[in-house]
């Protein structure tokens, strides 16, 4: 049996200030839903002030970035030796917002998995097609070699600390949602790329999670299928009532 894992991904949003009140409203409402772990990934500033809010309460906090290099010359990135110091558990590699405005390639989302998971930290690996590939049928053969090149040099024991998140850019902050069809298709090529890598004792251990407009209206229907382990959640996570109510659709 997997477990759901519900992660929130702030964004570029909230000031520690800030994300200190929100977590302070979200431990009451998520307290006690251990049927599945509740992470919030915040960004790097808010970090020590969310690990703080944290305390005492089931919601664990990761981070939205993490460098491929241990320490050096690389101005304005952050190790993962340094989250791991400040008490971070998981870290988002491979947005597809990093993939479209940062320059990250596959490449880099490989090297920042490695890098995360050498330091014991859990990877959310995120990957997905574009609108104009999944016209063209390549939603299969994209997922699958994100998928692929994302965990090159991964072992099957650090696998059980790799997350991957099914993200359709199309359906990202769009309010959009993949239908639960959809979804489930998208993370069971996923899956099977897992499974053509690792076998498929391991694929079938690995939380695959969906992410792209999931709110408290749809995510006990994209939940309910078979390949859906969880959520990487956006703009719903920014509101305690919205995201405790995912966290409840997971129970
Ligand atoms: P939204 O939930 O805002 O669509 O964002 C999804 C996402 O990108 C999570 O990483």
């Amino acid at each position: 049996m997997r477990r759901y894992v519900i992660a929130g991904n702030w964004k570029m949003n909230m000031t520690p200030a800030k994300a200190q009140a929100l977590i302070a409203e979200m431990k009451p409402l998520v307290a006690g839903k251990d049927n599945c772990d509740v992470v919030l990934c915040v960004p790097a500033i808010d970090i020590p002030a969310a690990i703080e809010a944290a305390k005492g309460s089931n919601i664990k906090i990761g981070a939205e970035n993490v460098h491929f290099k241990a320490s050096g010359a690389y101005t304005g990135e952050i190790s993962a030796e340094m989250l791991v110091e400040a008490g971070v558990e998981y870290v988002v590699i491979g947005h597809s917002e990093r993939r479209q405005y940062f320059g990250e390639t596959d490449q880099t989302v490989n090297l920042r998995t490695l890098a995360a998971l050498n330091a014991g930290l859990k990877a959310i690996v995120c990957v997905g097609e574009t609108l104009e590939q999944r016209e063209l049928g390549y939603t299969e053969t994209l997922l699958k070699f994100q998928t692929k090149m994302a965990l090159t040099n991964v072992t099957a024991e650090q696998m059980k600390n790799v997350i991957i998140a099914y993200e359709p850019v199309w359906a990202i902050g769009t309010g959009v949602t993949a239908t639960a069809d959809q979804a489930d298709e998208g993370n069971g090529y996923v899956r099977a790329a897992v499974a053509e890598m690792f076998g498929a004792e391991i694929a079938e251990q690995t939380i695959v999670q969906y992410g792209g407009s999931m709110n408290d209206k749809n995510a006990a229907e994209l939940l309910s299928k078979e390949n859906v382990d969880g959520g990487l959640i956006g703009g719903a996570s920014l509101k305690s009532a919205a995201f405790s109510a995912i966290v409840d659709a997971a129970q």
